[in-house]
């Protein structure tokens, strides 16, 4: 079986989704379920054998070791993390305490139970440290895209945070010989995102007739990967992925944040038309994120040429599904957009959330 940290969360759902689809091969979740966790994510699965679900947090070290000695995952998937850069921004402390400090007290129980081992096992274990191109910092406009090589080079405490946490596992790899594998992807998108992040808050908000808040002068730009296709390199790099290595994920989708906002709008204005006028009249320049990173882009090379994976969704196609996804799951929208995300807009946008335009 394999071990699963943070399958409550956004990619982590998927992933759970994704992998049961594919084999019979049973999964533990441990998940803290903090704000962006939710079972909802795992609810179609409640029923399903090969789904054991654990609530608890990576810093409970008694909770990990006594996992892990019961289940004897031949590998663990580490999503588990703080993920939001603006949270980091106003509160870094639960970023270090669940990034790193997490990270490394995942590290030692994995080190230890792995210890125990017969060498086969130890050999054939897996350790994915699922991490993020937000470490490589920022790109100039016609800088070529971050290749695992580009040095480290984090903005924000988020970033920082997982910036460490890459290097605590590199060096168990280094030091102990742990299997370890870390994946940087770029920004996801998909089913299950909470929606703090860009694309399902600015859904939200359009079918709410709310403003749709771009930063600064929305002139930023993401490489965009649906979801799945994250997933399925994950998969991929933990079948054929060789010990100790990195591997860059993308999709080769750059996009500024306004164009992605604009074609979320021509989809809703197609899918779900406000009674007058186009969704795109919402959009309003706020403020914008301290430190934020103009451009990232992905260099997927390696893991094409070494593990033969390509993303299947281009940008249109994936964001197509993504707001069919949230427009035909209306109960889970009204279950996440109440308790800690009135509050967090009301935090990060203002108590009457983002102005009207004009
Ligand atoms: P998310 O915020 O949706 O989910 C994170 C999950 O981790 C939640 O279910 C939460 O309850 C759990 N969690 C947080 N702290 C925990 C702790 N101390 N112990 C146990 N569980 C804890 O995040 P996501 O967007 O699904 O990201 C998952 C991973 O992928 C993260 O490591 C993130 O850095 C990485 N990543 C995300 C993206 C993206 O675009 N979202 C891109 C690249 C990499
Ligand atoms: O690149 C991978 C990273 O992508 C992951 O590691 C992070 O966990 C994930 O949150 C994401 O980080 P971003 O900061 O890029 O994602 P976010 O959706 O918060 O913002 C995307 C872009 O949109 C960014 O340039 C900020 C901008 N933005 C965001 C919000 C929430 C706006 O313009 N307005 C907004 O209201």
């Amino acid at each position: 079986m394999i071990f699963v940290t943070g399958g409550a969360g956004f990619i982590g759902s998927n992933f759970v989704h994704h992998w049961l689809g594919r084999t019979d091969e049973p999964v533990v979740v441990l998940d803290a379920l903090t704000y962006a966790g939710n079972p909802e994510n795992l609810s179609s699965l409640a029923s399903d054998p090969r789904l054991q679900f654990v609530k608890g947090d990576l810093n409970d070290r008694t909770l990990l070791d006594g996992l892990l000695s019961r289940h004897r995952p031949r590998a663990v998937v580490h999503f588990a993390a703080e993920t939001h850069v603006d949270r980091s921004i106003r509160g870094p402390d639960a970023f270090l305490q669940a990034n790193v400090l997490g990270t490394f007290h995942l590290l030692e129980a994995v080190r230890a139970d792995w210890g125990r081992r017969p060498a086969p096992e130890q050999a054939a274990f897996r350790f994915l440290h699922v991490s993020t191109d937000e470490v490589y910092g920022s790109l100039a406009p016609d800088a070529p895209a971050f290749t695992e090589d580009s040095p480290f080079a984090p903005n924000s405490p988020y970033a920082a945070s997982k910036a460490a946490s890459d290097h605590w596992v590199r060096a168990y790899g280094r030091t102990y010989g742990l299997p370890v594998l870390v994946s940087h992807c770029s920004n996801n998108y998909g089913p299950y995102q909470f929606p703090e992040k860009l694309i399902p808050l600015v859904i939200h908000h359009a079918l709410e007739g709310a403003p749709l808040p771009l930063y600064g002068d929305g002139g930023q730009i993401r490489d965009w990967l649906y979801v799945e296709d994250h997933c399925h390199a994950l998969v991929r790099i933990l079948e054929a992925g060789r010990g100790g290595e990195t591997y860059n994920v993308g999709g080769g989708c750059e996009r500024t944040n306004r164009e992605v906002v604009e074609s979320l709008c021509r989809i809703l204005d197609r899918m779900r038309p406000r009674p007058r006028g186009s969704h795109a009249e919402g959009i309003v320049e706020v403020p914008d994120r301290p430190g934020h990173d103009r451009r990232y882009a992905i260099d997927a090379g390696k893991i094409r040429r070494e593990l033969g994976w390509e993303p299947r969704e281009s940008f249109e196609s994936g964001i197509e599904k993504t707001v069919g996804w949230y427009l035909g799951h209306p109960g889970w929208v009204d279950h996440v957009v109440r308790g800690a995300y009135r509050d967090w807009i009301r935090l990060q946008y203002g108590p009457e959330g983002p102005a009207a335009p004009g």
